[in-house]
């Protein structure tokens, strides 16, 4: 899929980090991995110096585009004014008070440096508040690296045992096994069993936490009324309902899928797009609850207020909320979908869509696609054959399924019609 340097830099990078990479997600297998040289706008090219339609947009944190020049100029005007303080500037302030401005759940916030870190301090104050130390989760979400939560965000169906009691599987070695004590797991949009298991266990749980969609596993959209109901039952027992939307958080409205939803969660987890890729997290929500760190609930970070991250934010919200760019780009990334829908009906491959126009995916040869189970069942070999092919002409999407596509404002008509020229192609390629 990739040329010669790309090879020769997997083989030297090999000899000195673990599988090649900085973070196991990059890589996709021996000789098959990419490495990467620059990127703009909606292109990048890989170190051999072939351009790509990125639809990876850095697994979403790229809203705007890459190397986009306003962001990049408030950065380095704000750079040049030194990078860490360890002490509260203005601009972080007035970047606080855009979250809470766009946020509708959201009336204090604090940062973090990455998705991992703001669920990580989530749970924590879930956990202070409520006295309580288990939390909820569902199959194929995933919240980031820590222990706390890296269970059942991808095994296989049967390692998560029968729907009605789950088994909560570790994403990892190395997660302590008495921290098996304080998870529950189980698939997403399972009406039933979450008022069952709240029914249960619901005065024992701190923190119901889940992404709005399941951005990690094919951005499989909740059933109508499933967040609700979540909303509805932590209120009942008094449990903290944590909405991650660290992929959907200003990327599928300003005001993220609270907006989108009109749901209140007590807290909620953004970082990626709040960046436009400069490293900055946050979290936030109720004032009662918030207003508890510092009073006996730790939070904190060298490197949470660093200006890269301050400045990147500022300019991205500002941008957000000066123009209409979310817009632009559900109109572009619905004009994909439908179009991708028409070229796998043509060609009588059944395709669930699921997800937002600035980011969505599909799932092969299934009906209906409700959960990481459901999921399972689609044919992954055929969505990972059409990435392959695609790659090698000039367009990316994730090597991983579950991956959504994700757009940014400066992907073109252009770009999606040369997309979709592509797919007609090599699916009609598939089909014959
Ligand atoms: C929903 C969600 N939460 C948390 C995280 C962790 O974020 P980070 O990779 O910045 O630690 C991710 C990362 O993909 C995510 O998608």
């Amino acid at each position: 899929m990739f040329g010669s340097k790309t090879q020769a830099l997997q083989q030297r990078a090999l000899k000195v980090a673990p599988l090649g990479v900085n973070s196991n997600f990059r890589y996709w297998g021996d000789g098959i991995t990419p490495y990467v040289d620059k990127a703009k706008g909606g292109y990048l090219w890989d170190v051999d110096g072939k351009k790509y339609i990125d639809y990876r947009m850095a697994f979403g944190p790229i809203i705007l585009g890459h190397a986009h020049d306003e962001v990049d100029q408030k950065v380095i005007e704000e750079i040049q004014r030194g990078v860490l303080f360890a002490m509260t500037g203005e601009l972080e302030i007035e970047v606080v008070e855009m979250i809470v401005e766009m946020s509708p759940a959201v009336e204090m916030v604090r940062f973090a440096c990455s998705g991992t870190e703001a669920t990580m301090h989530a749970i924590r104050v879930a956990r202070a508040y409520t006295g309580r130390d288990i939390i909820l989760k569902f199959e194929g979400n995933y919240h980031g690296m820590h222990d706390h939560a890296l269970w059942s965000t991808y095994a296989p169906a049967d390692a998560y045992g029968n729907r009605r009691s789950p088994i909560p599987v570790p994403a990892s070695s190395g997660i302590p096994k008495t921290m098996r004590e304080f998870i529950i797991t189980l698939p997403f949009n399972d009406f039933e069993g979450f008022e069952r298991v709240m029914r249960s266990y619901g005065e024992q749980i701190a923190a119901v936490i889940t992404e709005p969609c399941q951005g990690n596993c094919a951005a499989i959209n909740p059933q109508d009324g499933f967040l609700q109901l979540i909303r509805k039952k932590t209120e009942e027992y008094g449990c903290v309902f944590i909405l991650d939307e660290v992929k959907t958080g200003f990327r599928i409205a300003n005001g993220g899928a609270q907006e989108y939803y009109g749901i209140k969660p007590d807290l909620a987890t953004f970082a990626k797009s709040l960046g436009n890729g400069y490293p900055i997290a946050a979290f936030g929500g109720k004032r009662e609850i918030m207003s508890i760190i510092g009073h006996g609930v730790a939070q904190g970070g060298t490197y949470t207020n660093n200006k890269p991250g301050v400045a990147g934010a500022y300019a991205t919200l500002s941008l957000l909320k000066s123009k209409p760019i979310l817009k632009t780009i559900e109109k572009r990334g619905q004009r994909l979908m439908d179009g991708l829908k028409d070229i796998f009906e043509e060609n009588d491959i059944p395709a669930v869509f699921t997800g937002y126009p600035a980011m969505f995916s599909f799932s092969l040869g299934v009906e209906s696609v409700t959960c990481q189970r459901d999921w399972q069942e689609s044919d992954r070999d055929l969505y990972l054959h059409l990435v392959e092919k695609a790659i090698e002409k000039g367009v990316m999407p994730d090597h991983d399924a579950r991956e959504p596509w994700f757009l940014c404002y400066e992907h073109s008509d252009a770009d999606i019609d040369e997309t979709l020229n592509v797919y007609a192609e090599i699916v009609k390629d598939v089909k014959r």
